[in-house]
C-alpha cells in the first residue's frame, strides 16, 4: 500500500477497501538496547501466512528506520523496500522473521515511536507508531504475544518497564543492566510500550473482590510524589468501579501508570502500563485546581476501562476508532456520574459534557472535517481522534444505554465481552451485541436504522412546534427531523432519536402524561422513540397548554428548535424537575438575548438582557435549593463559539462585543447578589476536591470575577484589592487561579503585579507555568492587546515550541480558545496562526494539524475575516512538503 500517489500528493485510505492481513504474527521478540542517539532493535517474530488470504508477498509498516539486517528462519533473505514498507517474497507457510533496525529517540520530536522526555525513554504507538520502532504489520488486527527484552546503563536508566509481568532482570557488564517482561494477553501494536529511566513510584496493594492481589503503581521523576495520591486513588476507585458495574476485574497482577511531560495526547492505554501526559496526573491542592482533579479522576478512568474496551476487545480497523473511545469515554462519563454524592452532582456533570459536546463536536460536525462516529476514508488517522469518534461516539453508546435501559445495557456489555474476547471487531459488532442481549427492545426493533449513527455525519435538527386542542383537552407535538448535508454526503436518512419528554402547567408543576390510545397514565419523564422524518405525538387529558420539557438529559445529540416563549422558559428554569433542562432554559434565554443583541448592532454600552433575565438569575443565584455547582454553571453565558453556531454569518468581533455587555450588565445588575455569594461561599475549609466543595469555589471564584468586572465600571478599589489579597492568602490553586483570573479578565492594574509573583512562587512547576501563560494568551482582548502580548510570551524563556503542552498553553489558547482577541479586522490573528502552523509542522505534525483546525469555521465568518482567513489557510496550503497530518486538515478546509 502506496501512502502518496504519483504527484506526491497524499493517497485517502478507505474503510471499504479493508482486506484481513495476509500473514499473522503469533509472538514477538523484542530487544531494545536502550540509547538517546542510536537504540538497536532486535525483533524476533513467528509468523504464519493467513491461508484465508491468496498468496501474496509480505508487506511490512516502517517509518524513519534504519535496517541492518533480515533473516527468514535464520539465514539471510532477499527483499525490497517499497517507499517504507519492507517488503518480501517467496516465504513458506509458517516462519521465524528476524529483524534488525536501529533510530534515534533523541531527535524524535513528533513524540511518536521512542522519544526521550526528559532523559526518559517513552513510547507512543496508537494509532501508528510502532512502525517506527521496527518493521511490522503495524494494524489493529494483527495480535500477537510479547516478550520484551529491555537493556540499558544502569546509572541513567535505573527503572526498565513494559508491558505485563516483570519475569527477569540482572546486571550486564559495563554498567549496563536488563530487564525482561512478559506481556500474558496478545494484543497489537498499538498497545505496546517501554518506559526507561529514573521514575519513583507511588505503590498500593489492592484485592479484587475475587480474592485476587493486584499490584498498583503510578511512576513519576522523584519531586513530584507528593503529586500522585489523587491519581492513585482515582485508579483504585476505577477498578472498584469496573467490577461493580459492570462485572468486568483487572484481569493483571500489576498495573502501572506512568506520567511524562512531553505527549501530544492526554494519555495511552497500553496493556498494563498507561503512558499519561503529567497534566492528567499530578495534583495537590498548591499546584492543581478542582478542574485539574476532576480531569485526572477521568482520564485515569477511561485510561483503566480501556483496559477491557479496548485491550481486551480491540479494533478491527481504524475506521472503527469509536468502537473503543465513544464506549469508553461512556463509561469514563458514567464512573464520574457514579462517584458523585447525589442526582444534583450528577446533573452538573451532565451539563458539563454535553457543553464540550455542543461548543466543540457541533462545530466539527458542521464544518469542513465533519465525518461519521465510523468514517469512510482518512489520509492520516491521527486527525481522526475527534471529539466527533470520542464525545458524539459516546452520545452513540449513552442513547442504546437509554433504548435497552440501565440494566439490560449492563447485560449487553456482559454478552459483548464474552462473544468477542480477544478479538479485533466492529462497530456492528458492538451494536449487535447490546441488540441480541435485549431482543424485546426498541434498539433491537430498530436496530439497522439506528446504526446511521455511525454512518451520517452531521448534526441533526428537531424542529418541534405544539398545538393545544381546548377542545378534546389534547397536546399535539409536532416533531420533524432533518440533518444538513456534510462533506460527501449530501442527503440524510432519518435517525433513530430517544426523545426524554416531560410536562409542565404554566406554574411549574409536573403534569401526569397520558398519550393518545393508551390506557396509562405516567408521571415524571418518558422516552419517545422518533424514527421516522415527521412524527406527532399527541397528548391527552389536559386542562391547559402545557409547558413541554423536550430533550429532558439531553437524551440524543441533536439540536432541538422549539419557539419557547420567554414566560416559557423562565418557567423551565424555575421549576423544571430536569436539572439540565433547567440549565437549558437559562441558556435559551441568554442566547436569544445575544443574538438580539448582535443583530441590533449593539454597542458595548447598550443593555442586552432585560429584567426580566436578570431577575431570573438572581432568583437562581439566591435560591437556597440550588447547589453552588449547578448555579454557576446556570450564571454561565453561552460561550462565543456557541453563540457563533448559531448565526449563519458570524462577525466574531460583534459576538465578543455582545457578550462582554452581558457580562458587564450581569456584574453591575447583580454587584449586591454577586457580593453575598461571594461572602456565602468563599470558605469551604480543609481543601477536598469533592463536587461540594469544589463547586463552592467556583461560584465564589465566579462572584470575584463579576466583582471585578463591576469595578471596572464603578471605579471601585475595594474588590479588586480583596481579590489580589484572596491570591496572596489562598490555600490552594483553584482560589488562588480564580483570583488572579478575576484580575487579569477585568483588566485592573493590578493583574501585572499578581502575574510576576505567580511566576514566581511557580517557576518549578511546569503545569502551573503552563496556566500562567495560558491565562495571559486566553484573557478578553482589549482593543487589540492579546496579539503582541502573545508574541511577547513566545520570547519569554520559558516558552518553548517543542513541548506540547507548552505550545498549547499559548499558541492553542489564543488561536483556539480566544475568538475575541483572534479574527482581528487587521488579519494578524490569521498570519501569525499560519506561521506557527508551518513551524510546528516541521516539528511536530500531530500538533501542528490539530492547530491548524482553529480556522476550520473560515467560510461563516462575515468579510474582512473570511478573505483573510481563506487567504491564510491557502498559504499553509502551498507549502511545499507539508506533512500527511496538516495537508489533510488545509485541503479539506478549502475544498
Ligand atoms: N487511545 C488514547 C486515548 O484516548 C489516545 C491516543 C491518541 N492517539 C493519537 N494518535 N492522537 O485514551
Ligand atoms: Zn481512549
Amino acid at each position: 500500500m502506496l501512502l502518496r500517489d504519483a504527484q506526491g500528493q497524499p493517497i485517502a485510505i478507505r474503510r471499504e477497501d479493508y482486506a484481513a492481513p495476509a500473514y499473522w504474527i503469533d509472538t514477538v521478540d523484542l530487544t531494545f538496547d536502550l540509547d538517546p542517539a542510536k537504540t538497536r532493535v532486535l525483533n524476533r517474530m513467528q509468523m504464519r501466512r493467513n491461508p484465508e488470504v491468496p498468496v501474496q508477498p509480505l508487506r511490512l509498516d516502517g517509518d524513519e528506520l534504519n535496517l541492518a539486517r533480515v533473516l527468514v528462519n535464520g539465514q539471510g533473505a532477499s527483499f525490497r523496500m517499497e517507499g517504507e514498507q519492507l517488503v518480501i517474497d517467496g516465504l513458506p507457510d509458517a516462519f521465524e522473521l528476524e529483524i534488525f533496525t536501529t533510530c534515534c529517540p533523541i531527535k524524535n520530536t513528533k513524540l511518536m515511536g521512542l522519544f526521550v522526555s526528559e532523559d526518559t525513554f517513552f513510547t507512543q504507538c496508537e494509532a501508528e507508531g510502532f512502525r517506527r520502532i521496527t518493521y511490522f504489520l503495524d494494524r489493529p488486527d494483527v495480535m500477537a504475544m510479547y516478550t520484551v527484552t529491555l537493556r540499558a546503563a544502569k546509572a541513567s536508566y535505573p527503572v526498565l518497564l513494559s508491558n505485563g509481568n516483570l519475569v527477569e532482570q540482572g546486571e550486564l557488564p559495563e554498567g549496563r543492566h536488563f530487564a525482561k517482561w512478559v506481556d500474558p494477553f496478545k494484543k497489537p501494536s498499538y498497545l505496546f510500550a517501554l518506559v526507561a529511566g529514573k521514575l519513583v513510584a507511588r505503590e498500593q496493594r489492592i484485592k479484587a473482590r475475587n480474592g485476587k492481589e493486584h499490584l498498583l503503581q503510578v511512576y513519576v521523576r522523584a519531586g513530584d510524589l507528593d503529586k500522585t495520591e489523587h491519581a492513585m486513588n482515582s485508579l483504585i476507585n476505577s477498578v472498584l468501579w469496573d467490577e461493580t458495574r459492570f462485572g468486568l476485574p483487572l484481569d493483571l497482577d500489576r498495573f502501572m501508570i506512568v506520567a511524562t511531560s512531553d505527549f501530544n495526547m492526554g494519555a495511552m492505554e497500553n496493556k498494563g502500563l498507561n503512558i499519561f501526559n503529567t497534566k492528567y496526573v499530578l495534583a495537590n491542592q498548591a499546584t492543581a485546581t478542582d478542574a485539574d482533579y476532576s480531569n485526572i479522576e477521568s482520564v485515569v478512568g477511561h485510561e483503566y476501562f480501556h483496559n477491557w474496551s479496548g485491550d481486551r476487545v480491540t479494533c478491527r480497523d481504524w475506521f472503527q476508532l469509536s468502537l473503543k473511545e465513544g464506549l469508553t469515554v461512556f463509561r469514563d462519563q458514567e464512573f464520574s456520574q457514579d462517584l458523585c454524592a447525589d442526582a444534583s452532582a450528577r446533573a452538573v456533570k451532565r451539563i458539563e459534557d454535553v457543553r464540550v459536546l455542543r461548543t466543540a463536536q457541533f462545530p466539527e460536525d458542521a464544518g469542513p472535517m465533519a465525518h461519521p462516529v465510523r468514517p469512510d476514508s482518512y489520509i492520516e488517522i491521527s486527525n481522526f481522534y475527534t471529539v466527533t469518534i470520542y464525545e458524539k461516539g459516546a452520545e452513540v453508546v449513552r442513547m442504546m444505554q437509554t433504548l435497552v435501559g440501565r440494566k439490560g445495557f449492563e447485560k449487553g456489555i456482559t454478552l459483548y465481552f464474552e462473544r468477542h474476547d480477544g478479538q479485533a471487531v466492529t462497530c456492528d459488532d458492538f451494536a449487535q451485541a447490546i441488540a441480541d442481549a435485549n431482543p424485546e427492545s426498541e434498539l433491537a426493533r430498530l436496530l439497522p436504522q439506528f446504526k446511521r449513527w455511525y454512518s451520517q455525519a452531521g448534526t441533526p435538527r428537531l424542529a418541534a412546534h405544539g398545538v393545544y386542542d381546548a377542545q378534546n383537552r389534547s397536546y399535539t407535538l409536532s416533531v420533524v427531523q432533518s440533518c444538513p448535508p456534510t462533506p460527501g454526503q449530501l442527503t440524510k436518512e432519518p435517525f433513530v432519536i430517544p426523545l426524554n419528554i416531560g410536562l409542565l402547567d404554566a406554574s411549574g408543576r409536573e403534569l401526569p402524561m397520558q398519550l393518545e390510545g393508551e390506557s396509562d397514565v405516567t408521571r415524571g419523564t418518558r422516552t419517545l422513540v422518533l424514527s421516522r422524518a415527521g412524527e406527532q405525538i399527541t397528548f391527552v387529558g389536559l386542562d391547559a397548554e402545557p409547558v413541554p420539557s423536550i430533550l429532558r438529559g439531553f437524551s440524543a445529540p441533536v439540536i432541538l428548535d422549539f419557539e419557547y416563549t420567554d414566560a416559557q422558559l423562565l418557567t423551565l428554569l424555575a421549576n423544571d424537575p430536569d436539572p439540565f433542562n433547567r440549565w437549558e432554559a437559562g441558556q435559551r434565554l441568554g442566547l436569544r438575548a445575544a443574538l438580539q443583541g448582535i443583530a441590533a448592532l449593539a454597542t458595548d454600552t447598550t443593555p442586552v438582557l432585560n429584567d426580566a433575565y436578570i431577575d431570573a438569575m438572581r432568583s437562581v443565584l439566591r435560591n437556597p435549593q440550588l447547589d453552588a455547582a449547578f448555579k454557576e454553571l446556570v450564571l454561565t453565558l453561552p460561550s462565543e463559539t456557541y453563540i457563533a453556531e448559531q448565526l449563519d454569518v458570524v462577525d466574531p468581533q460583534r459576538v465578543h462585543l455582545v457578550r462582554e455587555a452581558m457580562r458587564a450588565q450581569l456584574a453591575t445588575a447583580l454587584f449586591a447578589d454577586w457580593q453575598w455569594a461571594y461572602e456565602e461561599n468563599h470558605d469551604t475549609g480543609a481543601y477536598s476536591p469533592d463536587p461540594t466543595s469544589s463547586g463552592r469555589r467556583a461560584l465564589a471564584g465566579m462572584a470575584l470575577n463579576f466583582l471585578c468586572l463591576a469595578a471596572r465600571t464603578s471605579g471601585d478599589v475595594v474588590w479588586p484589592g480583596k481579590t489580589l489579597q484572596r491570591f496572596k492568602d489562598a490555600g490552594n490553586m483553584t482560589d488562588r487561579f480564580n483570583a488572579l483570573n478575576a484580575l487579569v479578565s477585568s483588566g485592573n492594574t493590578l493583574a501585572a503585579q499578581a502575574l510576576a509573583r505567580f511566576h514566581a512562587i511557580f517557576k518549578d512547576e511546569a503545569l502551573v507555568i503552563d496556566k500562567w501563560f495560558s491565562l495571559q494568551a486566553g484573557a478578553s482582548d482589549r482593543g487589540g492587546d492579546i496579539l503582541p502580548l502573545v508574541k511577547q510570551l513566545m520570547k519569554h524563556p520559558d516558552f518553548s515550541l517543542k513541548n506540547p503542552n507548552r505550545a498549547r498553553s499559548v499558541i492553542f489558547s489564543y488561536c483556539s480558545a480566544n475568538p475575541g482577541a483572534f479574527h482581528r479586522p487587521d488579519a494578524a490573528g490569521y498570519v501569525f496562526w499560519s506561521e506557527r502552523v508551518i513551524e510546528l509542522d516541521a516539528i511536530n505534525p500531530q500538533v501542528a494539524a490539530r492547530l491548524a483546525r482553529a480556522l476550520d469555521r473560515w467560510s461563516k465568518l462575515a468579510e474582512p475575516y473570511r478573505s483573510a482567513a481563506r487567504e491564510a489557510i491557502a498559504r499553509v496550503a502551498a507549502k511545499p512538503d507539508l506533512s500527511k497530518d496538516t495537508h489533510e486538515v488545509v485541503t479539506r478546509a478549502l475544498a
